[in-house]
């Protein structure tokens, strides 16, 4: 896993519902790192676990996680895959650096307010949260982590904890940089171009999952909430829902968003929208068909491989952690 390509790290929660969000924001962007870079992608499920999961799913919702990441694009042969909770070391440093981490460093943290705002009870995982993700970035001595917008808050924490960590007991961690797409970093609701696409919005109207059946997904299109005026122009403050549709539209397709604009001037929301609703469509049908040709048991050895490729990168930084701090190791 030593050579001179970047370390790439990224993952996401297996909490049932992956959204277009996603794949525009975080996943085409792994894709177009495969080539260049060591990339590591782990699917999160004790990150899922911060919120109530129902046991009898979660271990489906982790195999289709990998579906969906294999049916995006990424490849086994030359990426890691692998579950978080397979390797036992992202949980023994997240215990390490909660020591380093400070409770005003988690109070500052803006998506642990938006998802406890709504609850009457919210657990100490999901306050903690952030520290398990800097986990997961550390171990591997990462350098690249693409996300969406909505985590470079977390990468900026796991850069703060890396570095307090190396100041105050010795050099163990790389600094990882977080990297967001220029479009498509911030995927908008369809209901409100107010707030993200969210798999908890209240609404299922407000996203298209990847499984949503093609012929509702475009119906969630045509019923998508639209602007004043009648111009299909991307300006993001005088026309959100508009222009959100139309950074989709670009990256689905690959039309930039100014021929888009040129395509569709004098003509009305009702003819974009019903355009839009159809590349939805077939999107989802090709993305289905290659979410549907994968087994089980084929993930299952995706994810035991991944695990065991990666485990030794894992086990040498938490040793050299646990050197630093001056804790004995005496069982290896
Ligand atoms: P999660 O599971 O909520 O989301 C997975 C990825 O999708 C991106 N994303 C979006 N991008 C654009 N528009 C949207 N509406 C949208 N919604 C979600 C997210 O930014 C993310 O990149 N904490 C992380 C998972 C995680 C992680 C990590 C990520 C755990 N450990 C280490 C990177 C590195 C999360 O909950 O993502």
């Amino acid at each position: 896993m030593i050579t001179n390509k970047p370390t790439v790290f990224s993952g996401i929660q297996p909490s049932g519902i992956l959204h277009v969000g996603n794949y525009l924001g975080a996943l085409t962007q792994w894709v177009d790192l495969q080539d260049q870079s060591d990339c590591i992608f782990c699917v999160v499920d004790y990150h899922a676990i911060t919120v109530r999961q129902e046991p009898a799913k979660l271990g489906r919702q982790i195999l289709d996680t990998v579906k969906i990441y294999l049916a995006s694009g990424i490849n086994p042969a030359k990426s890691v895959i692998f579950q978080q909770s397979d390797i036992s070391a992202h949980t023994e440093l997240a215990w390490i650096l909660n020591c380093i981490a400070r409770i005003a460093d988690l109070n500052k943290m803006t998506q642990f307010k938006e998802k406890g705002a709504s609850k009457e009870s919210v657990s100490v995982g999901l306050y903690d949260y952030p520290v398990l993700m800097a986990a997961d970035i550390l171990l591997y001595q990462t350098d690249i982590v693409p996300v969406g917008e909505d985590q470079v808050q977390h990468v900026e924490l796991a850069r703060t904890l890396a570095q307090r960590f190396n100041r105050d007991y010795g050099q163990v961690f790389k600094i990882p940089q977080a990297v967001i797409k220029k479009q498509g970093a911030r995927i908008m609701g369809l209901d409100d171009p107010a707030k993200k696409m969210s798999k908890s919005a209240s609404s299922p109207n407000n996203y298209i999952a990847l499984t949503d059946a093609p012929e509702a997904a475009a119906k969630k299109i045509m019923r998508a909430v639209t602007d004043s005026g009648s111009e299909i122009i991307y300006e993001p403050k005088k026309k959100p829902a508009i222009s959100n549709l139309l950074v989709t539209f670009s990256l689905l397709n690959g039309i930039n968003i100014h021929e888009l604009e040129t395509r569709y001037r004098n003509k009305g929301y009702g003819e974009f929208k019903k355009d839009l609703a159809q590349e939805v469509k077939a999107f989802l049908i090709e993305f289905q068909l290659k979410y549907n040709s994968f087994s089980d048991d084929e993930v299952k050895r995706i994810l035991q491989d991944g695990a065991a490729k990666i485990l030794p990168v894992a086990e040498q930084t938490l040793k050299k952690v646990k050197n630093k701090l001056g804790i004995l190791i005496l069982s290896s």
